[in-house]
């Protein structure tokens, strides 16, 4: 073996040593690029990945001694030296690239006076994936078959090391998204969900624990915003003090004023001493306004004030008294409606939605509702000392086609009430006497129009036999329509053809 080649081989080994040793995606690429050239004495050079996006198939990813990635696009993966190497998988080599014939239509080659130039393929099996370039305006011939031979190699190397880096990136990130997927899951006990958007929402609420920030739990009625409220307080720097629960809709306005407030003995009839409110109370703790849609608009203003100077006065007392209090506040109403409509004060609206933490609708989530029903049957087992332990199938499809309007409330009072009727382990469909929606409470629930078109879609496709065409003949409209609708609510109902 001629000393040259020898000396090729040990570089090779020690470099294969040395990439294998990189998991790091960038840190590779940019070693391997950096060991091309300097063993090959180039004067630029650049490695190219295949990329769909890119015009050619193949992007720059990284590149030395070009003045920018656009030339090292223009000079690398534009030149018809790449070109071929990617779609022969062959290397190239360019001895005096100005009078090669083979060169005679590049452009660029000829602008650059480039001499010399080598490229190589990545290849992974039988794909090639990438190629790494090189070039020089220096001298003529300053690569051989050698250095090819070389490269050629080192390129086959490279893939394999480039490969593994991918692999390792892809495992690390899905690591670190299960790590977080079980802590936000640990974190909660007793809060169930795994579909995407209550996960979305937890990790809102994850992210917001540690600070002062005022949030607002918004959602239909049931969907757990006081479970939300508390979990913020529980797992938040502020446990060890008290959490305040004010309902702001089930106290009459005066009640609610001196609730909130206190009072000074003899500020009205009947403050025969003096009080403290709530809002004291949670000095150094959490205040919960619940249903804060309902809050009168007098005592809006007056909430504005103890929000935004953080002390309070009790009715009838001139002292002011400092408190420290972090607000989270709840409703099932539409505020920014509200706030049309003049029944709520857009500055309050600002100051308690820092932070908005939607929790979807049950009907939203049919991921939820199998581990919910698992988990309430559960806890109504033990509860009632029932053997219940699953649900037969029958029953599982009517849960998840219910349409759940009192959301997980109505879910977890459902379950339990099929449990007490339950016999046996197997919880039946006739132990379900899920709620029947009349029309007329449908309208007094104050539902929104467009879950109102839902529950007569969905009623009339079960009359259907989920034909779609028919449904949409039955309601009058298009079935592009119905099925724009159906894609919008992500609902499974009703075959696409039928
Ligand atoms: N993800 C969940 N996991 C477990 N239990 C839940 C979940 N969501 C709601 N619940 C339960 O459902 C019931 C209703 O929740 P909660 O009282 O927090 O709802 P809400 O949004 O405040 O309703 P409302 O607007 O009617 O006051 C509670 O018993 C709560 O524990
Ligand atoms: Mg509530």
């Amino acid at each position: 073996m001629p000393e040259e080649q020898r000396d090729d081989f040990k570089v090779l080994y020690e470099i294969t040593q040395k990439i294998n040793s990189i998991l790091d995606e960038q840190e590779l690429l940019d070693k391997v690029l950096e060991i091309a050239i300097a063993h090959l004495d180039a004067e630029r050079g650049a490695i190219l990945i295949a990329d769909e996006t890119s015009p050619g198939g193949f992007a720059v990813v990284i590149f030395r001694n070009f003045n920018a990635r656009k030339d090292a696009s223009e000079y690398a993966a534009s030149s018809s030296v790449v070109k071929r190497v990617i779609e022969s998988g062959e290397p190239v080599l360019a001895f005096d690239a100005l009078s090669d014939e083979r060169f005679e239509a590049s452009r660029s080659i000829v602008a650059q006076r480039i001499m010399s130039i080598i490229c190589v393929p990545l290849r992974l099996q039988d794909k090639t994936v990438g190629a790494i370039y090189l070039d020089s305006t220096r001298s003529r011939g300053k690569f051989n078959a050698e250095t090819m031979k070389f490269l050629a190699v080192f390129g086959n190397l490279a893939a394999v090391a480039l490969q593994n880096a991918k692999r390792y990136g892809h495992l690390t990130s899905e690591n670190t998204r299960l790590k977080n997927e079980i802590s936000s899951v640990h974190l909660f006990p007793g809060i169930i969900g795994r579909s995407k958007t209550w996960k979305a929402a937890l990790d809102l609420v994850q992210r917001v624990l540690d600070t002062d920030v005022s949030v607002l739990i918004t959602g239909e009625s049931g969907t757990g915003k006081e479970l939300i409220a508390r979990a913020i307080h529980t797992q938040g720097r502020r446990k060890d003090k008290a959490f305040m629960a004010i309902n702001c809709s089930a106290i009459p306005e005066q009640l609610l004023e001196s609730e909130l407030f206190g009072y000074k003995r003899g500020a009205f009839t009947g403050a025969n001493v003096d009080k403290k409110g709530l809002i004291e109370y949670a000095d150094g703790g959490t205040v919960f306004l619940d249903e804060v849609g309902d809050l009168p608009t007098s005592l809006q203003a007056k909430l504005l004030r103890v929000l935004q100077e953080r002390e309070i006065r009790r009715l009838g007392d001139g002292e002011i008294r400092k408190v420290d209090m972090r607000v989270i506040s709840a409703t099932n109403k539409d505020l920014r409606e509200e706030i049309k409509a003049g029944r709520f004060r857009e500055d309050l609206y600002f100051r308690l939605n820092i932070v908005e933490v939607h929790l979807p609708p049950l009907r939203d989530r049919l991921e939820d509702i199998t581990i919910l029903v698992d988990y309430f049957i559960k806890k109504a087992s033990e509860a009632h000392g029932r053997q219940l332990k699953r649900v037969n199938p029958e029953a599982m499809a009517l849960l998840l086609r219910h349409p759940w309007y009192g959301n997980v409330r109505e879910l977890q009072n459902s379950i339990e009430r099929a449990v007490v009727l339950s016999r046996g382990e197997e919880l039946m469909e006739a132990d379900l006497k899920l709620q029947q929606y009349t029309e007329d409470e449908l309208l007094q629930t104050g539902l929104t129009l467009e879950v109102f078109e839902r529950k007569l879609v969905e009623k009339t496709l079960a009359e259907t036999g989920n034909n779609r065409t028919r449904t949409a003949e039955k309601l009058g409209v298009s079935l592009r329509w119905l099925q724009y609708r159906l894609k919008e609510w992500g609902s499974q109902k009703g075959r696409p053809d039928g």
